[in-house]
């Protein structure tokens, strides 16, 4: 039985970990899963010296970060609150998991790039966060790895999923309000299903979980996003083609970035090169267009 920590246990990845872990709880190799999943009640995040506490008495084989401050352009007025929660704890995880021998699992942003490329981001070309979210995010990857934990960090973009806030719930909802829609079409990146993100994990731990001695050569940096990429214009298209049940479908306008001012810059470009995901783990995501049809053909989880 490995047991595993898990931070974030109410967002949209750390949802779907839940459902991933009850589901594999029974047939996992080796005897599966025991999940202590924790929200921001049973951990603070702002609080550094209660995440390693709290890591260093239930002792997890295995510590999973979905917890972090998404609120972008809140972190524009807020980045020392921000700071805490996406660096300073994911620090202080480390830290914990290197003490007791456990492996972490976190996940990051294309946010850290500025978005100037043309070609898909690997891992190791150049960063540079064009605001305070980023920033803090890129500050938790790194002291992941000063730390000296074994980890893998995952790089996702553009989450989406049938619960908590995201461009899909969003489109859905004004979709019963609108009769036009203004959606930016200069921003490329890849909407990333939380539930792929979550079966990937898992696909991972499965693997690498009971088997301390492969962590070493499995930790590091990964781009783990859907395959394939469109703008959100693109992707709000996609949703009102194939959402069942809509009364009615806005017309939908292209926009440019300047059009919509917002407080944090986004990365005009942020396609991530997934292929290292690929080679090392024979792992790749769904395509973006297979996994909203499959999110949509899905409904809402259970509660
Ligand atoms: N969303 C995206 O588009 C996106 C894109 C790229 C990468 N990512 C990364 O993917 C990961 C998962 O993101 P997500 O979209 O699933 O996030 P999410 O839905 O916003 O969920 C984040 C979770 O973190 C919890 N949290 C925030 N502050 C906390 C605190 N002080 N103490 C304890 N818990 C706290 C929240 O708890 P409450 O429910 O109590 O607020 C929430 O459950 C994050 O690392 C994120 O940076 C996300």
């Amino acid at each position: 039985m490995i047991r595993v920590l898990l931070f974030g246990r109410n967002g949209q990845v750390g949802g779907e970990l839940v459902r991933q872990f009850e589901q594999r709880a029974s047939r996992a190799p080796q005897g599966g899963y025991e999940l202590i999943a924790l929200d921001r009640a049973g951990c603070d995040l702002s609080d550094a010296d209660a995440v390693h506490a709290v890591i260093a008495r239930t002792r997890p084989q295995v510590v999973v970060n979905a917890a972090a401050w998404t609120a972008v352009d809140r972190a524009e007025a807020e980045p020392g609150a921000c700071q805490r929660i996406n660096a300073d704890a994911p620090a202080a995880m480390a830290a914990a998991a290197r003490d007791g021998g456990a492996l972490l699992l976190h996940y990051s942003t294309d946010y850290v790039f500025d978005g100037r490329a043309r070609r898909p981001y690997r891992e190791d070309d150049p960063v540079a966060p064009l605001g305070a979210y980023g920033r803090s995010k890129l500050d938790g990857e790194r002291a992941i790895a000063a730390s000296g934990c074994a980890a893998i960090v995952l790089r996702t973009s553009w989450v989406y999923g049938l619960t908590g806030h995201n461009f899909l719930r969003t489109m859905l909802r004004l979709a019963g309000e609108r009769e036009e829609l203004g959606v930016v079409d200069d921003q490329r990146g890849s909407p990333t299903w939380s539930r792929s993100i979550a079966r990937a994990t898992l696909h991972l731990l499965d693997r690498h979980a009971h088997d301390p001695a492969s962590w070493p050569g499995v930790s590091g940096l990964y781009h783990a996003t859907a395959g394939g990429s469109t703008t959100w214009f693109g992707f709000a298209e996609a949703i009102f083609a194939q959402a069942p049940g809509l009364a009615r479908r806005p017309r939908l306008r292209p926009l440019a970035t300047a059009d919509y001012p917002v407080p944090a810059p986004r990365p005009a470009w942020s396609v991530l090169d997934c292929s290292r995901l690929q080679s090392r783990f024979a792992l790749a995501l769904p395509g973006w267009r297979d996994a909203l049809s499959e999110c949509l053909a899905a409904g809402a989880p259970e509660s």
